[in-house]
């Protein structure tokens, strides 16, 4: 072990600054902040898509702040809980303001993120190098979906109730294991006063805990590789004398000042929607969660918070009869995958095997539909996780890909909004048919890419970034 060497400061030195010297001779605090923020050099030219990532960092301290406070007056008791929100709502000196700040947060966490993948879309952010960042950031989705899911039975309103209840029924449509397993979720036969209690286990600190973790290594992997730029272009490929990227700029201050300007404008949203809209029409909070949770009563239309839908929708989709266009699509995806793919001869075999096995198991002697529908659920999501090895498109960037695969992304979106509006609806003959065709179509986007992202006329990627001074 070297000798401690301890840094000589003038006698005349601000004492903040002897302070500092004095925590960095005993723990990296100035290397750890320029490595992570101050000194880290990202490309010039950033446009607000690249605000979100920071925004859902300011949104995760605000959930977790307002968390901590609510959980001081909650009560996860299945006799309690309800009063103790509405006492949270009526009694506790600006219960209600951190109550509202929470569910608005979760509604506005999942917007952020979904805005912040869309960015990674469109500028193909996912891609080499950085399939650890959104492998990574995929992870936290997952959390974040499990923790919204966890949150929402706390209030112990009708919603909540019933939402747990056909959420864990779905794990009983597993073969073998199905029943036993939600029985093992649950904690009881039915949605109860246990599954509350690990539940709230569960959302107040098992899975915040996973998630900062997961933030913290979605980070050191982005600071790590760098940060891409909206024209896909890898600026450490080009560096200057001073020994960083010509194309770059340090964090602080330019993107420190960038960021604030993004969460000032946030702030001005949110503060509107607590403060005028909480409920946001029944999608932030669902109006059915105003009265108690009741085992004995089903309400009659059950959906989960709009950013489930989405995939939520694909499972209704699922129905006995759709099965049979399902069936046809595996067969005609596997032909078309011997056909046109460059996989091995055994690859292919063996992906061959596993889609006869599947079609055998699609017929409604075999599987029924329901158990198909929780494997399309879970598909939908998971296939998220693969994107950076489905997409072989020679550019990263939408900008310089022909304007063809600009549509087949504006569709893709489209068939998700339609989905995620479907599945906060009551079912409907043409409902199930759009989610259907939506279905097939998300599918498609992500199965047909290592093709389609190949074709076409592509432009040209400059050498250096482009950037316009404002
Ligand atoms: C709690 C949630 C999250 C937080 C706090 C977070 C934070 C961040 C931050 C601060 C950045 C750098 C700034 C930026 O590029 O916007 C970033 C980049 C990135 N994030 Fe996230 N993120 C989260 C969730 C996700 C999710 C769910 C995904 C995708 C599934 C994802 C994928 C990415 C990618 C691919 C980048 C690299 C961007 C680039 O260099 O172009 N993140 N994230």
């Amino acid at each position: 072990m070297g000798a401690f060497k301890e840094t000589k400061l003038p006698a005349d030195a601000p004492a903040a600054q002897k302070a500092l010297g004095w925590i960095d001779d005993r723990f990296p605090l100035t290397k750890l902040w320029n490595d992570q923020w101050g000194r880290y050099y990202a490309p010039k030219s950033f446009n607000y898509w690249y605000i979100f990532g920071s925004l859902a960092m300011f949104v995760l301290v605000l959930q977790i702040v307002t968390g901590i406070f609510l959980t001081m007056h909650y009560k996860p008791d299945a006799n309690l809980a309800f009063n103790s929100v509405e006492y949270i709502m009526r009694e506790v000196p600006w219960g209600w303001l951190v109550r509202y700040m929470h569910s608005t947060g979760a509604s506005a966490f999942f917007i952020v993120v979904y805005l912040h993948m869309t960015r990674a879309l469109l500028y193909g952010s996912y891609r080499k190098p950085r399939e650890l960042i959104w492998l990574f950031g995929f992870a936290i989705f997952l959390c974040l979906m499990a923790e919204a899911f966890f949150g929402y039975l706390l209030p112990w309103g009708q919603m909540s109730y019933w939402g747990a209840q056909v959420i864990v029924n779905l794990f009983g449509a597993i073969p073998l294991i199905g029943p036993d397993l939600s029985l093992w979720i649950r904690g009881d036969y039915v949605v109860s006063d246990a599954t509350l209690n690990r539940f709230f286990a569960f959302h107040v600190i098992a899975i915040p805990l996973v998630l900062l973790g997961l933030v913290a290594a979605h980070l050191i992997a982005l600071h790590e590789v760098g940060s891409s730029n909206p024209d896909g272009i890898e600026v450490k490929e080009n560096m200057g004398p001073d020994g960083y990227p010509v194309d770059s700029i340090p964090s602080h201050p330019y993107y420190t000042v960038h960021d604030l300007f993004g969460v000032s404008v946030f702030l001005l949203i949110f503060s509107a929607v607590v403060f005028f809209a909480p409920e946001m029409g029944g999608y932030f909070l669902e109006y059915n969660n105003f009265l108690p949770g009741d085992p004995l009563k089903t309400p009659l239309h059950i959906a989960p918070t709009w950013y489930f839908t989405p995939f939520y929708s694909v499972l209704r989709a699922t129905t006995a009869d759709f099965m049979w266009v399902l069936m046809a699509a595996v067969a005609a995806y596997v032909c078309f995958l011997w056909l046109k793919s460059k996989l091995s001869f055994v690859t292919k075999v063996i992906i061959a095997v596993i889609a006869i096995v599947a079609i055998i198991g699609m017929l409604p002697q075999v599987l029924d539909a329901k158990f198909w529908g929780v494997v399309f659920f879970g598909g939908s999501v998971m296939i998220l996780a693969f994107l950076p090895w489905l997409d072989h498109s020679p550019v990263k960037s939408m900008r310089y890909r022909p304007s063809w695969h600009k549509y087949l992304f504006a569709l893709l979106a489209v068939a998700f909004v339609a989905l995620g509006y479907l599945g906060t609806q009551a079912p409907s003959v043409i409902g199930t048919i759009v989610s259907q065709v939506a279905t097939l179509y998300y599918f498609a986007f992500f199965l047909l890419m290592p093709w389609w992202s190949t074709m076409g006329t592509f432009k040209k990627v400059p050498d250096r970034v482009v950037f316009h001074a404002h």
